[in-house]
């Protein structure tokens, strides 16, 4: 059979397609995706073999800087054997080559190798390479809405930089990124995954932090609504959420956040109407439409659940509402390490501290630890005994506990059992 190279032109997509399939179907996923392949074409080097009238071969390449790609590559199965592959790649090697290009390269799927072709036109097998890829979360489209909104893709595993609060996040990660990461398993087993969830629980016990981790675990991008910044929009706050949300309805996947929600979504009636009462209407209506697109989840969090109004938490707008109680004794643990100087290291009685900070928020934690270092430093500065100190000892430490008001109650506690009681939804 004859055949003859040449440039590619527009009118050879079809084919192009149709190779592209073909080499699919063989078992091994071209690197390239065919829109990349197809875009190639059109704007970087192409060359086709003929047959007749029938296109039976391409290669593509894209010249990056000094070195060439060769995006796709590829001859029909009854057209092999015939020294078109050759042909091609040293067709597109003279196109490209005056760009200056030092070397060409090609990622070939393993066990698809036709090393022949490739050993023909001098192309060396660098074995022990990898190939790497990870998809992109976000478009660029995406990028200008979410800038837009003041959301961003948080990066780093902030998942793993939650310490203890073992149950917390074994339900988390069983209600939520579990059933959101995988869809088609979710599916398969009848699961619909969650689109709304609520976090309760006193202040400072790490809701944030779970919301931005939860996303931050799903490479989803996170928007927090102030709803105290949209109160200065001319709309009023209720126009300004329903704008914020038609904006986020852009975006393919999203956490938003929405913290101290009892302010926007308080318990409605009352004469005369309290001013927040047309914002949670407003609210009540936008829930269910976010609720219609899957990959998308809302969470939104409140230290005092009881203030809600009866309507927000009526089945069909929450999946779960979920409490965060305050910190485990493993979470204290490694609030304190975080806070405690390196001179201070093992010198502390870590243990003790722990034990004596049950019922501490991370915040006071934080407290206590800021006030027994400015101690100890006033102390190696000012006090003559002081002077060899390193660093703040355990018994600054404890001082300092025992100088520090918990912020939650007791009281504060018990309403929180009694809320888990009557309001959970695990
Ligand atoms: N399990 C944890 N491990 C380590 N640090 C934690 C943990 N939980 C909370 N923190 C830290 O404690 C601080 C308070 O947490 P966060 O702001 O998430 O609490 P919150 O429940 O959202 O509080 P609020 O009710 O006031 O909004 C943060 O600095 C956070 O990093
Ligand atoms: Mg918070």
């Amino acid at each position: 059979m004859s055949f003859r190279i040449r440039e590619y032109h527009s009118a050879d997509t079809d084919a192009v397609l149709e190779l592209w399939e073909k080499a699919k179907s063989t078992g091994f996923e071209p690197v390239y995706g065919l829109a990349e392949v197809l875009a190639s074409c059109e704007k970087d080097h192409a060359v086709v073999a003929v047959s007749g009238t029938r296109v039976v071969g391409i290669a593509v390449g894209r010249a990056a800087h000094e070195q060439g790609w060769i995006v796709f590559f590829s001859t029909l199965a009854e057209y092999r054997r015939q020294g078109i592959g050759s042909q091609l790649l040293a067709a597109l090697e003279s196109r490209m080559a005056p760009l200056g290009l030092t070397k060409l390269s090609m990622l070939v799927p393993d066990g698809q190798h036709d090393s022949n072709v490739l050993d023909r036109a001098g192309f060396v097998d660098r074995n022990h390479l990898s190939y790497f890829e990870r998809e992109i979360p976000v478009s660029e489209k995406e990028r200008a809405i979410l800038a837009d909104l003041g959301g961003r893709v948080l990066g780093g595993d902030l998942w793993d930089g939650i310490a203890g609060m073992r149950q917390e996040k074994e339900l988390l990660e069983r209600r939520l990124v579990l059933p959101l990461s995988d869809g088609a398993l979710a599916e398969k087993f009848g699961v619909e995954p969650p689109r709304s969830i609520v976090l309760f629980g006193p202040p400072g016990t790490g809701k944030t932090t779970f919301a931005k981790a939860v996303a931050s675990r799903l490479h989803w991008p996170f928007v927090e609504v102030f709803p105290a910044r949209l109160s200065g929009d001319p709309r009023g706050l209720a126009g300004a959420l329903r704008e914020t949300f038609t904006k986020i309805s852009d975006l393919d996947n999203v956490v938003v956040f929405i913290d101290e929600v009892e302010e926007i979504a308080s318990q409605r009636g009352g004469e005369p109407p309290a001013a927040t009462q047309g914002v949670t209407n407003e609210l009540l209506k936008l829930i269910p439409l976010f609720r219609e697109r899957p990959g998308r989840l809302l969470i939104v969090a409140t230290n005092f659940i009881r203030a809600l109004d009866d309507a927000f938490l009526r089945h069909g707008r929450f999946d779960y509402v979920i409490p965060i109680g305050l910190p485990d004794e493993q979470a204290r643990d490694s609030i304190w390490r975080r806070y405690i100087p390196h001179s201070s290291g093992d010198a502390v009685d870590l243990a003790e501290m722990v034990r004596r900070t049950d019922g501490f928020s991370p915040a006071d934690i934080e407290y206590a630890a800021r006030k027994a270092s400015q101690r100890a430093l006033e102390a190696a500065v000012y006090d003559e005994s002081g002077g060899a100190r390193e660093g703040p000892s355990t018994e600054d430490y404890l001082w300092a506990i025992g100088d520090t008001r918990m912020t939650v109650s007791s009281e504060m506690v018990g309403s929180f059992l009694e809320d888990i009681e009557s309001l959970a939804r695990l």
